[in-house]
C-alpha cells in the first residue's frame, strides 16, 4: 500500500511567495496546515540537480530533515521549444539575483526572436516532492502547454505568467484569477496527482 498523507501540518519547502501562496490555496481544502520554509526560517538550499525531480527532492529532503515535519517541495519551470527546453531548470536563475522577471521574460523574447525560429511554444512544467522524515518520498508530476506572448499581458501569478497563454485560453496566466489557472496549469495538474495517490477529497 503507497504511503498516504494525514491532516494536520506540513512545510513547503519553498521561498518563493508566489509558488507558496499556489500550493497553500491547493492544500487547505483538505486540512493541511501547510508552513513554507521562509516562515520556519529554514535554509535554503542549493539547487544543485540536474533534473525536475532532482531537485525537488532535494529541497523536500532538506525541508523535512531541518524540521521534522512532511514537506512538500516543488521544481518547476518554463521550457520554450525554439531555445531547446531552455530555461528549463534555470527558470528561476535567468531573474538574477534581484529575482526580476521583468528582465527573465524579454531575455526569453530576445533570444526566441534571434533564434530565427517562428515557434512560439512553451511548456510549463512541475514537479512535486513529498517527503517524510523517514526518508519516504513521492512524486507527481503536471505540464502544460502553450504559446508565447508580447508583450507580457496581467498583474495576477507570478515568474512568467504574464507571457504565457495555456491552450483552451486566450488569456495569460498573468491575466487570469488563481482559480482559473488552477484549472489548467501545471502545479495545479501535478497536485489532482499528489490528491489523487495520497489524500482522500475533501468532505469525505
Ligand atoms: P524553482 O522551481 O525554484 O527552480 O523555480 C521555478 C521558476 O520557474 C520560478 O521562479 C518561475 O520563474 C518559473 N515558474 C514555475 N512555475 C511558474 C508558474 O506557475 N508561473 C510562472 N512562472 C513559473
Amino acid at each position: 500500500m503507497e504511503r498516504r498523507l494525514a491532516a494536520g501540518r506540513l512545510v513547503i519547502a519553498s521561498h518563493n511567495p508566489g509558488k507558496v501562496r499556489e500550493i497553500d490555496d491547493l492544500l487547505r481544502p483538505f486540512g493541511i496546515h501547510a508552513q513554507s520554509a521562509a516562515n520556519l526560517n529554514l535554509p535554503e538550499p542549493e539547487e544543485t540537480g540536474l533534473t525536475f525531480i532532482a531537485n525537488a527532492e532535494l529541497k523536500a529532503r532538506a525541508a523535512t530533515a531541518a524540521s521534522g515535519l512532511v514537506a512538500l517541495a516543488d521544481d518547476s519551470g518554463l521550457e520554450v521549444t525554439a531555445l531547446k527546453g531552455a530555461p528549463g531548470l534555470f527558470s528561476a536563475r535567468w531573474a538574477g539575483p534581484k529575482k526580476d522577471f521583468g528582465l527573465a521574460m524579454e531575455r526569453v523574447w530576445r533570444e526566441v526572436t534571434a533564434s530565427g525560429s517562428a515557434d512560439r511554444s512553451a511548456t510549463f512544467v512541475c514537479v512535486l516532492a513529498l517527503c517524510w522524515p523517514d526518508g519516504h518520498c513521492r512524486f507527481f508530476e503536471g505540464r502544460v502547454e502553450g504559446t508565447l506572448a508580447w508583450p507580457p499581458r496581467g498583474e495576477h501569478g507570478f515568474g512568467y505568467d504574464p507571457m504565457f497563454v495555456p491552450e483552451q485560453s486566450p488569456l495569460t496566466f498573468g491575466e487570469m484569477e488563481p482559480d482559473a489557472k488552477h484549472a489548467l496549469a501545471h502545479r495545479a495538474r501535478a497536485f489532482r496527482r499528489l490528491v489523487e495517490a495520497c489524500l482522500a477529497p475533501p468532505g469525505t
